[in-house]
């Protein structure tokens, strides 16, 4: 059998892990032979592909970003794109196709399931925003970075008496903040699930520096806006650009540097912002994110040779289960709100 594999997407650390997963299964279990898609989708769509044994899978596990490149590339945006793609399978022999991705590129795999395109998914997304899934690999890896820079933005807030808006990466969920705002002992975290008020955000921090805690560290997703009202607009406007990507998404960012500015404005705190951006994408995958991407390269493989297409690998509790990728695309996992407001929220303001 001839299997195929592309990462598509942002980048995240352990996708290097699963290729390696993937190809060293395929020759080792099944005696199969592994061709790897350069840059996601743009890959099959061009017939762009490379051959991948084991001497390639060397130090890959530990290695960030992905070897087979990605991008964002949408076959459905392309004038006969389908059925070019799958004529370049059919032509390179590519039996099934195992996409790994998150809810761009995994939504591209299920509609290619009806050209009669055979793929299996693996989930992968700093955000932690695709559904049926528990978690996805590179997750931790992101909450992990975003959580030490937290803990060193703390001691030059706390030097300075200032406030220090942390603005990390979550498009439509605050997986990352809730988490690494609770690691790290945020005075505030704001989510795109729940719009914010700066007026409150404001006196929540007068009151904690009332109690004598002369800094604060305030942790906000790219995503997350003020609630309906006069300040929506102008945030809106600083936190999104007007350019699109090839899944009608804009490019997020800003909303910390904007919230920075309100709160100093407002409250005369001297006020700092930092975005970690895509360092939270790069960089070695932690050992659990490497574990969770080999686990789920070695299903991917065994779902292949089942002839169970059109599912997903997923984290059930401790259980790597297979899933509809339907279910995994259908919409977003949000935030646990028990967890960001009965956990988190003991500890904000
Ligand atoms: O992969 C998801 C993500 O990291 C989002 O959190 C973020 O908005 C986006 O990718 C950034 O994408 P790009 O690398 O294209 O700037």
């Amino acid at each position: 059998m001839r299997i195929g594999i592309l990462t598509g997407g942002g980048d995240c650390p352990g996708l290097n892990a699963v290729i390696r997963a993937v190809v060293l299964t395929a020759r080792l279990r099944h005696g199969d032979d592994t061709i790897g898609f350069l840059d996601g989708w743009r890959g099959p769509l061009e017939a762009n592909a490379v051959t991948l044994n084991e001497e390639r899978c060397r130090d890959l596990l530990a290695m960030g970003g992905t070897v087979l490149g990605t991008s964002r590339t949408n076959p459905f945006a392309v004038d006969g794109g389908p059925e070019k793609l799958r004529a370049n399978l059919e032509e390179l022999g590519v039996d099934a196709l195992v996409v790994v991705g998150g809810e761009d590129t995994l939504g591209v795999a299920h509609k290619l399931g009806d050209f009669g395109v055979q793929v299996v998914g693996v989930p992968k997304t700093i955000d932690n925003d695709l559904s049926a899934t528990d978690v996805t690999f590179g997750f931790e890896t992101a909450v992990q970075t975003a959580s030490d820079a937290i803990d060193r933005l703390r001691t030059t807030a706390e030097s300075h008496h200032r406030v220090i808006v942390c603005e990390v990466m979550g498009r439509h969920t605050g997986w990352i903040a809730t988490h690494a705002g609770i690691a790290g002992g945020a005075a505030e975290i704001l989510v795109p699930e729940v719009p914010f008020d700066v007026d409150t955000v404001c006196e929540r921090l007068r009151r904690r520096h009332a109690t004598g805690q002369f800094s604060s560290v305030v942790v906000v997703s790219e995503g997350a806006l003020p609630a309906e009202g006069p300040d929506l607009e102008s945030a809106r406007l600083a936190g999104s650009s007007e350019a699109k990507d090839q899944f009608g998404h804009a490019r997020l960012g800003g909303i910390g540097r904007w919230l920075a500015a309100e709160i100093e404005a407002r409250t005369g705190y001297e006020s700092r912002e930092t975005t970690l951006g895509h360092i939270q994408r790069g960089g070695t995958p932690t050992a659990f994110d490497r574990v969770l991407a080999t686990r789920f390269g070695v299903e991917a493989v065994t779902a292949v040779h089942d002839g169970d297409f059109g599912k997903m690998v997923a984290l059930r509790g401790t259980r790597i289960v297979r899933v509809p990728i339907s279910e995994a695309v259908a919409q977003a996992k949000t935030v646990d709100l028990e967890l960001y407001r009965d956990v988190a929220g003991v500890f904000l303001g």
